[in-house]
């Protein structure tokens, strides 16, 4: 998620990096009902989103990072597994 530049624009509990706060903390996806208010939070639509923002959202301000499939699922894995608060 440094690599890929996450943090520059998200808080990501557990990585340390200066504070961002262009998007929301990423510190509530094993809970929240929605992935950006539209898709149900399914590790697939998670997957969805990460790997292509704008196709889910053509508004949205997160641009595609290019993620691959592997990279995707890894991230949506982390972020699920991230302890309430
Ligand atoms: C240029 C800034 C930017 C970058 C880089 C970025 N995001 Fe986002 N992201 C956003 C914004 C802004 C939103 C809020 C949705 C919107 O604006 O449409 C968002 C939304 C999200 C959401 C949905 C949050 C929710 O509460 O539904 C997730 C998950 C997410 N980003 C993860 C990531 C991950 C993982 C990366 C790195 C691979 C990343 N973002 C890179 C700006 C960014």
């Amino acid at each position: 998620m440094m690599e890929k530049g996450c943090v520059a624009c998200h808080v990501v509990p557990r990585v340390r990096a200066p504070i961002a706060r262009v998007g929301p903390s990423l510190n509530n996806m094993g809970r929240q009902a929605y992935v950006n208010g539209l898709l149900a939070n399914t590790p697939a639509n998670l997957i969805r989103w990460l790997m292509d923002p704008p196709a889910v959202n053509p508004r949205t301000a997160m641009p595609n990072v290019g993620l691959t499939q592997t990279e995707a699922e890894d991230i949506a894995a982390f972020l699920y597994a991230l302890p309430d608060g």
